[in-house]
């Protein structure tokens, strides 16, 4: 089986996982308020710069390297996004919490110690975001009166990238290309998992502190 097949079917479950996880629906259900995105986001934020300042130097790198794709750079669209949502002093409050610290440390030391668990990182957040972000998108827009592709959700939009169908086959090909051997591979599949699950462990403590009062 091809890599980018075996990786979406190993994670298959746990994908839904998350997309059931009680702080998801309750977002996508339209039942939280904007405080809870920006919550969220700000989360992103510390994700995503684990995720983007190692790029320079893995850009060489054989495994790793040929996932650095600049249209794919989500950080400063976050940053406008929390300056939208936070103000010009968006980072003075910015606080990471222990399950976003663990995931941002696990991703750090991907990067630095091993890239093709870093890949498994790279995939897990940016095929996401470039599917069921969007839908993330659309229901911001909706609950939170964001402009369509505006300030607020330009995290969601790739501006760089006008067919993302075709990006994403491109991206598949690349996780096919994958130069490891097939244990390696195994252990790529189970840092996907663990991706998983620290995206979850986020999920969790916001469920915890947007806590629905019904
Ligand atoms: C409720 C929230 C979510 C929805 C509705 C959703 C929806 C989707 C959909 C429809 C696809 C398929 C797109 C395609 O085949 O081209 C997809 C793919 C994907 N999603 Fe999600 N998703 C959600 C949350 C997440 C989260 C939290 C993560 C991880 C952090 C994630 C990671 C992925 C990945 C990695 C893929 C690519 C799978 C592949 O084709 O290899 N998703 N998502």
């Amino acid at each position: 089986m091809e890599f980018s097949a075996l990786i979406r079917n190993a994670s298959r479950e746990a994908h839904s996982d998350v997309g059931s996880s009680s702080f998801m629906s309750d977002l996508l259900g339209g039942r939280l308020g904007v405080a809870a995105y920006r919550r969220y986001s700000e989360q992103l934020w510390f994700v995503y710069r684990a995720l983007e300042s190692p790029a320079d130097a893995l850009a060489t790198d054989p495994v790793a390297g040929p996932f650095l794709r600049p249209e794919l750079a989500r950080l400063a669209e976050l940053e406008r996004d929390l300056a939208h949502l936070g103000g010009p002093d968006w980072r003075s409050g910015l606080t990471a919490l222990p399950a976003t610290a663990a995931y941002a440390a696990r991703v750090a030391e991907c990067a630095r110690d091993w890239p093709a668990g870093y890949v498994a990182h790279h995939y897990t957040r940016y095929m996401g975001d470039l599917s069921g972000g969007q839908i993330v998108r659309d229901t911001a827009e909706k609950t939170w009166g964001f402009d369509r592709k505006g300030d607020g959700v330009r995290f969601y939009v790739f501006e760089s990238i006008a067919n993302p169908a075709a990006f994403k086959r491109e991206y598949r090909a690349l996780l096919d290309a994958l130069p490891v051997d097939d244990l390696e591979k195994q252990r790529v599949v189970e840092e996907c998992k663990r991706a998983y699950a620290l995206n979850a462990g986020i999920f969790r403590a916001l469920a915890e502190e947007f806590r629905l009062s019904a």
